[in-house]
């Protein structure tokens, strides 16, 4: 191996692993090696690690939860930032929070309801962190995290830190303008209400969950962006296919909007069976599905706008 002025990098306050399995920071439990895999426990060590990434000239991939991303079977050539410590505390004031990006929303929903603070129930069963979440405005059918956000603390490319307004942020559905950023911290705005009454809507939507989505499998969430109007999971239903099966890659019985991962499913076989639905939903109906899952390695076929 050649040896790279930056071979021997580290963060000033966090830690690096080199050639790290991304198949374990996964829900789909896929993905091969990173070069490097940071894990950042503050603003310093995200700003060494753009600097790093820049001076070096290695692509740079921000992963949250990994709740929504699918990485190639060889890994990432690059550099992976992941927040941790600092950058994922969570704290009270009044009825506010301000949630590090690297927290989980549904444990900031969870803490949130103990106070009597409404807002974050529908996070509840979402294994995002605030970061990914925010970052595309992550919901349900009839609830985002975006409205609750006032403000969200950023770095940018460079490593200058900025706060951005709601308006700022862009949001609309699963989507927003901060793609160019490293979202920090968002700091959000719940409403005062009795703690039962959180606990309730929280076990009512885990429930519906439960009832409706192949939870307790290895997955990545709803595959496919609904398109306006409509489901995405319903209409791959109307055509039958669910139980498709690629490899070890299979359209959910459950929700067809869902692919699982059954064992040893490679990036290739989910990839396939997408663009199998992909064919067949286009051919059927005349409606191109696009993937709201991240395809790493495929950035122009993802569809952001
Ligand atoms: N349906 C079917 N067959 C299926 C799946 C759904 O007939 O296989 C029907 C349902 O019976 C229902 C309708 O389609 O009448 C809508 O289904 P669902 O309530 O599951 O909602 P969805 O539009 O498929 C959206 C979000 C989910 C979120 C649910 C629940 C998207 C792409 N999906 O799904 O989000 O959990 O609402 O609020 O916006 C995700 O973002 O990863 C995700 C799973």
């Amino acid at each position: 191996m050649i040896m790279r002025s930056g071979s021997n990098w580290q963060p000033p306050d966090g830690e690096v692993r080199r050639d790290e399995r991304l198949e374990n920071h996964t829900t789909f439990a896929i993905g091969g090696p990173a070069d490097w895999f940071v894990i950042a426990v503050s603003e310093a060590d995200v700003r060494a690690t753009l600097e790093f990434a820049a001076a070096e000239g290695q692509p740079l991939f921000i992963l949250g939860g990994g709740s929504n991303v699918l990485f190639p079977d060889e890994g990432f050539r690059g550099v992976i930032l992941t927040l941790s410590g600092a950058l994922a505390e969570i704290e009270f004031e009044g009825s506010k929070v301000r949630a590090g990006a690297g927290a989980l929303l549904p444990r900031v929903g969870l803490l949130a309801g103990k106070r009597g603070l409404s807002g974050l129930e529908f996070a509840s069963g979402i294994p995002g962190q605030v970061g990914g979440t925010v970052f595309m405005n992550a919901g349900t059918r009839d609830s985002s995290v975006g409205p609750l956000v006032e403000r969200v603390r950023v770095s940018d490319r460079t490593g200058r830190i900025l706060e951005l307004t709601n308006e700022e942020c862009g949001f609309r559905y699963r989507n927003s303008n901060l793609k160019e950023y490293v979202v920090l911290r968002a700091e959000m705005r719940l409403s005062e209400v009795p703690a039962q009454e959180v606990r309730a809507k929280s076990q009512a939507y885990r429930r519906e969950r439960i009832e409706s989505q192949p939870v307790g499998t290895r997955n990545a969430g709803c595959v496919f962006k609904n398109p306006q109007g409509q489901s995405a999971g319903q209409l791959v239903d109307r055509l039958g296919l669910k139980g498709l099966r690629i490899g070890d890659a299979m359209v959910s019985p459950v929700h067809a909007n869902f692919i699982i991962n059954l064992g040893s499913a490679t990036a290739e076989d989910v990839r396939s069976v997408m663009k199998e639905i992909q064919r067949r939903v286009a051919a059927e109906t005349g409606i191109r599905l696009e993937p709201e899952v991240y395809l790493v390695g495929e950035e122009r076929s993802e569809g952001t706008d």
